[in-house]
């Protein structure tokens, strides 16, 4: 069971892969997943098999096989034919998680030559490994011969696999009655009164579907949580932080390498960072005020003269120069005129006319 346990508060169990090979399967089991997750359907001739579409059209070579049914739903095929289908070149050419040139030659082959994969398979990979399985039921078309028993069908797939029930999740809200010994999980947001009477303890949930007071909600009735496609590091980390017990994910790779969650800020907090810079810098502008305003304090024991001349030293130009020498000069000639009145002479002259 893959837990990332962070100071006893945050715990998430990584979930599932939902590539429906076995391969992905024993990938997933690597990477510790604590359950895998299939989407399941029943063949022409009764045999529940993983398909997630509704054709086979994008992940096998129907359109090579068998072209002129390619469009048919994936359970109007026998099972003979859907394993004679190939479901792993598709991977290799379209390269849907950009994970194919990472892959080893062997690893290459072997997808190269996967088949579809069947339900009880899929189980048995899952009882060998002590996991647990989800299963996503997809109920075949009206004209199909299992329509009525494909309930029976899974369930007897289920026991044929050696599983032990209770570490199967029943998904679909029909025949929970006929499932008692399963899992069961909602996949509907329903109420936790309506949870109880149908005896489910458990919600599967689009992350789009459940807000953050709703998860709270049915983790304070005892109901547990999973969410899913939980694909992105910042997303697992909001989920772990809300204390969803567990997330579904097709890349439970990426999420494995996610040791606690993302730093992230919650409105209030980000709210403290920003009064507290804005403090901060009231505080710097008072000082700095302050400060000057003590400089200037102390300019006034100065002579105003004095200030001037100091002042005009540093201005080295030759006009400051000519300035400086008729301020000296007019000081010496009138005595106690004001310095004022030789730089800013009354008959409107300036600096510039001194050039
Ligand atoms: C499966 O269907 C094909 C036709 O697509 C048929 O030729 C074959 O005999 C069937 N196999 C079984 C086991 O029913
Ligand atoms: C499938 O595997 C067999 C050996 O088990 C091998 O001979 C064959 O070349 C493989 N097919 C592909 C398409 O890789
Ligand atoms: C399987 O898992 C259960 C708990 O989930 C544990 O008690 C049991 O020992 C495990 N069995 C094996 C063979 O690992
Ligand atoms: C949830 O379970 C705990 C112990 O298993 C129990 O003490 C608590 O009362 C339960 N809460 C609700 C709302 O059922």
């Amino acid at each position: 069971m893959s837990v990332h346990a962070l100071c006893g508060v945050c715990a998430v169990c990584v979930l599932c892969v939902c590539c429906n090979t076995l391969m992905s399967f024993n990938k997933a089991l690597q990477q510790g997943v604590s359950s895998l997750e299939a989407d399941v359907t029943v063949s022409l001739d009764g045999v529940p098999f993983l398909m997630r579409d509704r054709t086979l059209r994008r992940t096998t070579d129907i359109t090579k096989v068998f072209p002129d049914r390619q469009h048919k739903d994936a359970s109007l095929f026998n099972w003979t034919d859907i394993r004679s289908l190939n479901a792993g070149q598709w991977f290799l050419e379209s390269d849907p998680y950009w994970t194919v040139g990472s892959l080893t030659w062997k690893d290459r082959n072997r997808i190269a030559n996967l088949t579809v994969c069947s339900l009880v398979e899929m189980l048995r990979l899952a009882a060998r490994a002590n996991r647990s399985a989800l299963l996503n039921l997809h109920r075949p078309p009206p004209e199909h011969p299992h329509y009525k028993t494909w309930v029976m069908d899974t369930l007897w797939a289920v026991q044929r696999s050696g599983i032990s029930q209770k570490r199967v999740t029943w998904t679909p809200d029909t025949d929970r009655a006929r499932v008692r010994g399963l899992q069961q999980t909602s996949l509907e947001k329903l109420s936790v009164e309506e949870l109880r009477s149908r005896g489910i303890s458990s919600l599967t949930l689009r992350y789009s579907q459940a807000s953050n007071k709703d998860i709270q909600n049915f983790l304070a009735n005892n109901m547990s949580v999973t969410v899913y496609p939980v694909n992105e590091p910042w997303l697992y980390s909001v989920l772990w932080c809300s204390g969803v017990p567990s997330v579904s994910s097709d890349a439970p790779q990426i999420l494995r390498k996610v040791p606690y969650p993302i730093w992230l800020l919650s409105p209030y907090e980000y709210g403290l960072v920003w009064i507290t810079s804005d403090l901060v810098s009231i505080a710097i502008v008072i000082g700095i005020f302050i400060f000057q305003k003590w400089k200037m304090s102390g300019m006034q024991n100065y002579n105003p003269e004095q200030i001037m001349l100091s002042a005009v030293t540093r201005r080295p130009s030759r006009d400051v120069n000519i300035m400086k020498e008729k301020l000296i000069f007019s000081e010496v000639s009138n005595g106690v005129t004001s310095v004022d009145e030789h730089l800013y002479p009354e008959n409107g002259y300036d600096i510039g006319q001194y050039k």
